[in-house]
């Protein structure tokens, strides 16, 4: 999809489509119409009214015209214009993209006018827009054999025209609608890592996506952690969880390094276990349907550093994950062995499904090393999460509420919802094992997204650290917003991105 920006007339351009956007409330339906076409804009009024339509977000209305050069005009709520929000622009762009290809256009004109009546900046109306309209259009083709690879029934939208009214404008929002793009490019990579079969996403494969971002006019350089490599550094926790594989477990240490001097270094984590079928301690069928998804933290991290490349923020970046896949071969772990991570600590592995806070262990290790400001772990790690917040939010646990904070302000304006739970020390308790350091799954009842994270908490140290938990938001099986589809949903790559920039 083409996005660009004209200034002028909206009425003066050609398309399949003209949006004409309504707020929602007031007694009479407020068109952005021009004098001589009055008439037909009051006949279209009073049509409205009488099919209900009141300009509730997304609920849209076609009306052939000849009054200019677009074949129809079509109304779309934009909801209550009070409480309004970047979120909602986003969920109105992607509702325009749905309804256009329902009705097969393939060009459309967007006039900012009527949307710029609230307090937000007309950049930051027209990112959230554009953002929302490439969410909307994202499609995972790849698998389609003869059977369905047929013409899809709606259209594909081809061009967007944002109309602006003055020509000091179009810059700013030149460069909105430009950094709308890198973002959606790197969100659609990371749902298409994660949409990828298990068996195309072997530990080599996510790794391989990874290397190919290394590029050092942009600052972007890539280690690659051999099984090898991992023993030396003494990675325990993670080869244990791969033993029962085919697979070699790989590791992935991308660095962002900026032009001009760097504010702070962050490093972020991401879990990447490729499959996970429990190990020994397997998953009944229907859990393992989508544990494909399992690594979607690290396809957060690819997808950050694809948008890092464009957005070029004043702050150090490592980007580190260790894929694996969890198996439940001749030589898997087991329950009842005593593993060690990279800091000499001792776990006494009693559930192999809990093997994601194995593998984070020691790549929470191994970025404690890199001596950052901040860690900031995203992973699918607890089902504890979507019973707790569903499949919309992530939980956030941090030990420090400065941090912390910053990340729900970096989530009030991405639209990514977070949550937090608290990291609450007498549960540590229930994580101590008998024979060794620690155990991998929590003696106590209930708390699983809290037990976890206390698991995780240790081999941080000191240093200021948030912890995501995406096992919900990361993947949808019923969506519930326009902007995401079935499947991987990049949560997160703006989450990150905007928490970075704003560093
Ligand atoms: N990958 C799962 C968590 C998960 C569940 C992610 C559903 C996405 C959707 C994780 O490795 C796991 O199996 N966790 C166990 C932990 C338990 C054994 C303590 C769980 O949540 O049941
Ligand atoms: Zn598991
Ligand atoms: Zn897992």
């Amino acid at each position: 999809m083409k996005i660009d920006v004209f200034c002028g007339d909206p009425f003066s351009q050609t398309a399949d489509i003209l949006v004409l956007p309504v707020w929602k409330g007031g007694k009479h339906l407020k068109l952005p119409i021009k004098n001589e076409q009055k008439e037909f804009a009051s006949n279209i009024t009073l049509r409205l009214e009488r099919k209900g339509f009141d300009g509730k977000l997304g609920e849209s209305h076609l009306f052939p015209v000849s009054v200019d050069g677009t074949d129809e005009w079509m109304i779309l709520g934009v909801g209550e214009k009070k409480g309004v929000d970047a979120d909602r622009f986003r969920q109105f762009g992607a509702h325009l993209v749905r309804s256009a290809n329902l009705a097969k256009a393939k060009s459309v004109v967007l006039p900012m006018s009527a949307l710029q009546e609230t307090t937000l900046k007309q950049k930051d109306v027209v990112q959230a827009i554009a953002e929302g309209m490439q969410f909307a259009s994202y499609r995972f083709h790849a698998y389609h054999g003869t059977q369905t690879k047929t013409e899809p029934k709606e259209g594909t939208i081809e061009r967007v025209t944002f109309v602006v009214a003055r020509d000091r404008d179009l810059k700013r929002v030149t460069e909105a609608i430009g950094i709308a793009e890198t973002l959606a490019s790197a969100v659609h990579l990371t749902r298409d890592l994660v949409n990828t079969p298990p068996a195309d996403m072997a530990p080599k494969h996510l790794a391989s996506v990874a290397k190919g971002l290394a590029d050092k006019a942009s600052g972007i350089q890539c280690t690659v952690l051999t099984a090898d490599d991992m023993k030396r550094l003494g990675m325990g926790a993670t080869l244990a969880v791969a033993q029962g594989s085919e697979h070699a477990p790989v590791g992935i240490h991308l660095t962002y390094t900026p032009k001009e001097k760097s504010k702070k270094t962050v490093a972020i984590v991401g879990k990447g276990v490729t499959f996970d079928s429990g190990g020994l301690s397997i998953k009944p069928a229907k859990s393992m349907e989508t544990m494909k998804c399992d690594m979607a933290g690290a396809a957060t991290v690819v997808g950050l550093f694809k948008a890092l490349r464009n957005l070029q923020p004043n702050v150090t970046v490592h980007g580190i994950f260790l894929a694996v896949e969890n198996m439940p071969g001749h030589s898997a772990f087991r329950p009842g062995d005593v593993v060690t991570a990279m800091d000499g600590s001792t776990i006494e592995v009693l559930n192999t499904d809990a093997e994601g806070r194995l593998t984070l262990a020691d790549a929470l290790v191994y970025a404690t090393e890199q001596k950052p400001d901040y860690i900031i772990d995203l992973a699918t790690l607890t089902g504890a999460c979507i019973v707790a917040l569903g499949d919309d939010i992530a939980a956030l646990l941090s030990n420090n509420s400065r941090l912390a904070s910053k990340m729900c302000d970096a989530s009030e304006e991405t639209g990514e919802a977070i949550w937090e739970l608290p990291l609450h020390a007498p549960y540590q308790s229930m994580m101590k094992s008998k024979i060794a350091d620690l155990k991998n799954i929590s003696s106590g009842h209930g708390a699983g997204t809290i037990t976890a994270a206390l698991f995780l908490q240790p081999f941080v140290k000191k240093i200021p650290w948030i912890h995501l938990d995406i096992a919900g938001p990361s993947f949808n099986e019923r969506p519930s917003r326009p902007d995401v589809s079935y499947g991987g949903t990049g949560f997160g790559v703006r989450l990150l991105a905007n928490f970075l920039q704003k560093l």
